[in-house]
């Protein structure tokens, strides 16, 4: 049919400029301040390799040209998201979406491209510019490297879930196999599904930073409504896990990171925490309190059980008067 034929001319330009950007990083002077880049933040060749990264020089014509070159029509290439529509009426109708950027291959499940993600390498706005909607790309079922996780993913029946595709080309490099990222901080029930296709326990790794935070809540929220089990992974304040990885190491991160994931109500008591001075003993018992509420809110008793035991060690506070409060509050909601 036309739209099929059109999907696979789409497909085939969208193949043919992750060649050409790879190759510009890799073999031309155009790639060198990007090579530079991508060294200085200990980006392998390996890494360069298996993700295909590339480089789209600061041209408004460089791949359009080179697409014309190789028979392909500027309409395939708009829809495809390669190329974008001039405003004003002048000889040439159209100029590349991305110029100046490192570009990062975004595939489908089944490991096709549909799309980049491609990041400035100096600062400036916005950081990353991703393909537009098309009829291969959306964004909001698209996970970065499911195809390459997926296989992973099953076997070891867990997902990683992070942010930004430098977390997961840095976990790549530190051996980790299973994770995928959303474009930034929107996790919607579409990657939900996606997701649960392929396994229902997942390990949500968001920057330490507000939005990642707040994204982090949300995504908890949804991925426990949709019956998965969730554990997270934090890392320290104002950190991504890229920062992490290129800090202290795979094996720190592994451990530490992973390892030291934390369950839903276990993360949420840490949080709360942090509202607190618990040194102050008003303060500590405001703590309590709000403990015992989320506690008490759990749907399972012996996981109710769990946590309570916890709180009362850790605060030196005799079971027993931990359980009458739980018993307390467990009334008041009825
Ligand atoms: P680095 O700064 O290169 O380490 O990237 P990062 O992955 O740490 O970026 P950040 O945490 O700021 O954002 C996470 C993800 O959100 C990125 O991988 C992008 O997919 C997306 N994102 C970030 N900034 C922008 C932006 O300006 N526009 C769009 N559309 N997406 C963005
Ligand atoms: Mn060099
Ligand atoms: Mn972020
Ligand atoms: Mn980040
Ligand atoms: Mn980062």
């Amino acid at each position: 049919s036309p739209e099929d034929d059109l999907r696979n001319k789409m497909r085939e330009a969208l193949e043919l400029s992750a060649k050409l950007f790879h190759h510009v990083l890799l073999q031309t002077d155009y790639g060198q301040h990007a090579r530079h880049y991508l060294e200085k933040r200990k980006i392998t060749i390996e890494a360069i390799r298996e993700f295909q990264i590339g480089f789209a020089p600061s041209s408004y014509d460089f791949l359009l040209s080179f697409l014309k070159g190789r028979q392909m029509n500027e309409e395939v290439m708009e829809k495809a998201g390669l190329i974008v529509k001039k405003e004003t009426q002048s000889r040439h109708r159209y100029f590349d979406r991305f110029r100046g950027r490192i570009m990062f291959p975004l595939h489908d499940a089944q490991g096709r491209i549909v799309g980049f993600g491609g990041r400035l390498i100096d600062s400036g706005q916005p950081k990353y510019l991703n393909s537009p909607e098309t009829v291969l790309f959306h964004k909001s079922n698209h996970l970065f490297n499911i195809h390459r996780a997926r296989p992973f993913i099953r076997k070891d029946d867990q997902v990683i879930l992070f942010e930004g595709y430098m977390d997961v080309i840095s976990a790549w490099q530190a051996g980790i196999r299973t994770s995928i990222a959303t474009q930034g901080t929107s996790l919607t029930s579409d990657h939900i599904k996606v997701i649960k296709r392929n396994t229902k326990n997942v390990y949500l790794c968001f920057d330490s930073d507000h939005a990642g935070r707040t994204a982090s809540d949300r995504g908890i929220e949804l991925l426990k409504n949709e019956s998965c089990t969730v554990k997270v992974a934090s890392v320290p304040v104002d950190m991504d896990p890229d920062d992490y990885i290129r800090r202290f190491g795979a094996t720190s991160f592994r451990e530490e990171i992973l390892g030291g994931a934390l369950s839903v109500t276990a993360y949420q008591l840490e949080t709360l925490k942090k509202n607190y001075a618990l040194e102050d003993s008003d303060d500590r018992m405001q703590y309590l309190n709000e403990a015992i509420t989320i506690i008490s809110e759990l749907p399972v008793a012996i996981e109710q059980d769990h946590y309570i035991r916890k709180l009362s060690e850790e605060f030196r506070i005799s079971l027993d008067a931990m359980k009458e409060e739980l018993r307390k509050k467990k009334k008041q909601k009825h």
